[in-house]
């Protein structure tokens, strides 16, 4: 895989789903070192992912083995409060919070969670209604004068938050975080994938298998792409639709960044091998035009 000069590589561990995979600690480092072996070191993570309680478990594992954390980049996010009473931390209401202090809070926890001194990448998790752009740019700035974050970015913003956040910064955003796949495509028609392309920012694409519902899905829409990608697997000699779908976002012209969700090595070794398959343009809209269920016009 070619990392070089990217701030983000072509394939990200996402850890949103870490306490679902029931890894004890000696198992998280065995993952992320087999990973690292494959030639992935990006690894994603939110404060809020198994409510407050992935990132500092996955802290555990780099407490366990040090060594690990200058071998891997760290990309986690902030932003989203919910409703989590009971834990004393927000309000009744899921809400959003992109303020100054907020940013700042949830930064500094993400630090003592990760035993780190410095985060790679810190995303504003969702575009908050209220966002005062000059805040998060006051708290983006201070964090990377306090060391404690090296980059910034955002995540499922549209084209016209990313600008107008990007406006109040001398230093650039490295990442939109968005969803996309063969399933769901609108980054592809509504201007996000474009803005990545306009400004050499490389997006990180969630859910890329939609969740695994591309597998397990009943809908005509994923009996059509189970159909086609199965056809062009054997067409390009893949060893699997899993590998087709990776190869199929791996195309789009701003070279993004794919955030895995499996926590099965064998599933991550097969997602690095996807990066070598080449679909010609007539395989790549075949998979759109199934997603969709009609032709190009
Ligand atoms: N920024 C955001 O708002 C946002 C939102 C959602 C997610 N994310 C990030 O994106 C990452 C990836 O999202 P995701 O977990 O939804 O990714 P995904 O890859 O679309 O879905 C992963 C799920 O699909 C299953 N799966 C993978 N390969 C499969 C196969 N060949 N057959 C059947 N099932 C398969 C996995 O199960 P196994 O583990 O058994 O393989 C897992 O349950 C998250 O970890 C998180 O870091 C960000």
């Amino acid at each position: 895989m070619s990392n070089v000069n990217r701030p983000i590589g072509e394939l990200v561990l996402g850890y949103w789903r870490l306490l679902d995979w029931q890894f004890s600690a000696q198992q998280c480092i065995e993952f992320t070192e087999k990973a690292l072996e494959l030639g992935i070191c990006d690894t994603d993570h939110a404060d809020i992912y198994g409510q407050y309680e992935c990132e500092a478990k996955f802290g555990e594992a780099l407490k366990l083995q040090p060594s690990l954390r200058d071998q891997i980049r760290i990309v986690t996010k902030c932003g989203i409060r919910p409703a989590l009473a009971s834990k004393g931390l927000a309000g009744k209401a899921n809400h959003y919070d992109s303020s100054k202090a907020h940013i700042i809070a949830s930064a500094q926890q993400s630090l003592k969670h990760f035993a780190t001194d410095r985060l790679d990448v810190l995303l504003i998790h969702r575009p908050d209604y209220l966002m005062d752009a000059d805040e998060v740019a006051e708290a983006f700035i201070t964090l990377k004068q306090q060391g404690d974050v090296l980059n910034f970015g955002v995540s499922n913003f549209t084209p016209s938050q990313v600008a107008l956040l990007q406006s109040r910064l001398d230093f650039e955003l490295v990442t939109n975080q968005i969803e996309c796949s063969v399933v769901e495509m609108s980054a592809l028609e509504n201007g996000t994938l474009d803005q990545c392309q306009q400004m050499r920012m490389h997006p990180m694409l969630w859910s890329p298998l939609a969740g695994g519902r591309l597998f397990s899905a009943q809908s005509e829409q994923a009996i059509r792409l189970q159909t086609v990608l199965r056809q062009v697997a054997e067409e390009i000699d893949a060893n699997s639709m899993d590998q087709v779908a990776y190869a199929w976002l791996a195309m789009l012209p701003s070279k993004p960044s794919i955030v895995l969700g499996t926590g099965n090595i064998e599933r991550v070794a097969r997602a690095v091998s996807a990066l070598t398959l080449k679909l010609n343009k007539e395989q790549w809209y075949r998979i759109w035009q199934a997603s969709k269920g009609h032709s190009v016009p």
